[in-house]
């Protein structure tokens, strides 16, 4: 997905990644517990967040004791944020020219590396503004339910889904940037199935995956068919699964 992508759907970005309060709990735990770990007990650390978008998670960080930098490309995203939280210093600015030449404590970046290409001019960025660095990502799964995989269905018959780039393709190059403290955490979570149809109604996700609307559209008609046919109740509250994976980096 390009970056002004977001534009479109920064209202309503947070629905398609809810985050259990309890995996925002224990980002905030494992970020506050390494930076005491590794940058030595401080009254206040500086964290920078790359791609810091509506703050769904980083905003979770801030703290008295944390100041809280986001930068972002997009100002839809970051303009939803600024609204949420007004302590948090935001700027619009492409990770591959970070306006800073400040020394962070740690930088975050959570699930965002996958859009930020080359990846080599973003690393000597990164390295260039901390020692410590956190790429993860924190999520609950929309996608293992009967709607949805209907709906992929649908658009897959006309060419028409390419999954999002998964942070899984990029394990290997944060491997050699020396990734190896990981953290993992993984609950289960509930979504109402009319909370699913509404967003993929609403285009939200066919608009992160480029469809073009009249595919949508026809997908949508199909979807409702089926759930008629099916008599689905989209009152039902599905379990599914919710996850918080942190990689922590050191550069020397
Ligand atoms: C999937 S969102 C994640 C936002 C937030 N970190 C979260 O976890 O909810 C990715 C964000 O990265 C931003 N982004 C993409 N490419 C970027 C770049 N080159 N520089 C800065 N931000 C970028 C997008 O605008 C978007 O807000």
């Amino acid at each position: 997905m390009n970056s002004h992508k977001f534009n479109q759907i920064a209202s309503v970005y947070d629905e398609t990644r809810p985050v259990p309060v309890e995996l925002l709990l224990f980002f905030r735990n494992e970020v506050t517990n390494y930076l005491k770990t590794n940058c030595g007990e401080k009254k206040r650390y500086s964290l920078l967040s790359i791609g810091i978008g509506t703050g769904r998670a980083e905003l979770s960080l801030w703290s008295k004791n944390v100041e809280l930098y986001g930068i972002d490309i997009n100002k839809e995203m970051l303009k939803v944020a600024k609204e949420r939280n007004r302590t948090v210093y935001t700027c619009v600015a492409n990770a591959l020219e970070i306006p800073f030449i400040h020394s962070f404590d740690l930088v975050s970046m959570i699930h965002t590396i996958q859009f930020v290409k080359p990846i080599t001019k973003f690393y000597t960025q990164l390295k260039a503004v901390s020692k410590h660095v956190c790429i993860g990502d924190l999520y609950t799964s929309l996608y293992d339910n009967v709607i949805v995989a209907y709906y992929i269905n649908e658009l897959e018959k006309n060419n028409c889904f390419i999954s999002c780039n998964s942070i899984d393709k990029i394990e290997e190059k944060l491997e050699k940037w020396g990734a190896q403290l990981i953290k993992n955490k993984e609950i289960s979570a509930k979504l109402r199935l009319e909370k699913i149809y509404t967003i993929i109604k609403d285009q939200v996700l066919s608009r992160f995956w480029s469809v073009p609307y009249k595919v949508h559209k026809k997908a949508i008609n199909s979807l409702d068919y089926f759930i008629k046919k099916e008599k689905i109740d989209l009152k039902e509250e599905i379990t599914t699964s919710a996850r918080a994976v942190l990689r922590f980096i050191y550069f020397n």
